[in-house]
């Protein structure tokens, strides 16, 4: 990856640990942004437990020091039943923070534990950025068994269906990437597409968008 690109990241990343509070409980997404942002809060050396939304982050967090909680656990006081924050990148984010996730296939997990949180934090550097989504390829989990007729259904609307080589999700099940959907209406092609059988998710997060978005730029960050 570009240098400058990673500069990006890590500075919307650091940004994004300012925000962070003694004794809140953090969700923590998935990806090479968030990756950045987990190293940072491991330093910070704050008492901070955290729910992962896939090995990978769990590892690297394991690794950087921190509290690992389970999301059950974390959010079975029925006075808190809220994490209070989940932080995560995007792989698109459109001007109503709207985005595309799952480039690293953890989407359904990263789904379920930013709509357990009360604020949803995207940290991204500026190529995220977009007008529209649906140029990234959508990531789609579906059970294996149902793949064909998924495939199907999402070519009867229009989509070009590639499934994702060599990858099962930490569920066990496979992604299939998708262009050529109509993204007019983010909510409702989000809904549509978790209405077909054989769906677990989709990669649209417009039900729960983002609350807050970071956006490193030149080495620097900025809230947009
Ligand atoms: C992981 O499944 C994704 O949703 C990531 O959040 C997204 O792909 C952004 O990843 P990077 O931070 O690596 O660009």
């Amino acid at each position: 990856m570009a240098k400058k690109q990673d500069d990006d990241k890590l500075a919307a990343a650091l940004k994004a640990v300012e925000e962070m509070r003694p004794g809140i409980k953090v969700g923590l997404g998935t990806g090479s942004t968030v990756s950045y942002f987990i190293e940072a809060l491991g330093k910070e050396g704050l008492d901070v437990p955290v729910v992962c939304s896939s090995r990978d982050s769990e590892q690297k967090a394991t690794k950087a020091g921190l509290k690992i909680m389970e999301l059950n656990k974390a959010i079975s006081d029925s006075n808190r039943p809220m994490l209070d924050v989940y932080v995560d990148g995007a792989d698109e984010i459109d001007p109503l923070y709207n985005m595309i996730k799952g480039g690293g296939g953890a989407l359904t997990r990263e789904k379920i534990v930013a709509a357990a949180s009360l604020e949803f934090i995207c940290i991204v550097d500026g190529s995220k950025i977009v007008k529209q989504l649906g140029k990234f390829p959508l990531p789609i989990e579906v059970l294996e068994f149902a793949e064909v007729y998924v495939t199907n259904e999402l070519t009867e609307l229009g989509g070009q269906v590639v499934k994702r080589k060599g990858f099962k999700t930490d569920e066990g099940n496979i992604i299939l990437d998708v262009t050529g959907l109509d993204f007019s209406d983010p909510l409702q092609l989000e809904t549509e597409l978790n209405n077909i059988p054989g769906v677990v998710e989709n990669g649209i997060f417009s039900v729960r968008n983002a609350d807050k978005v970071i956006v490193g730029k030149n080495g620097k960050a900025e809230y947009i």
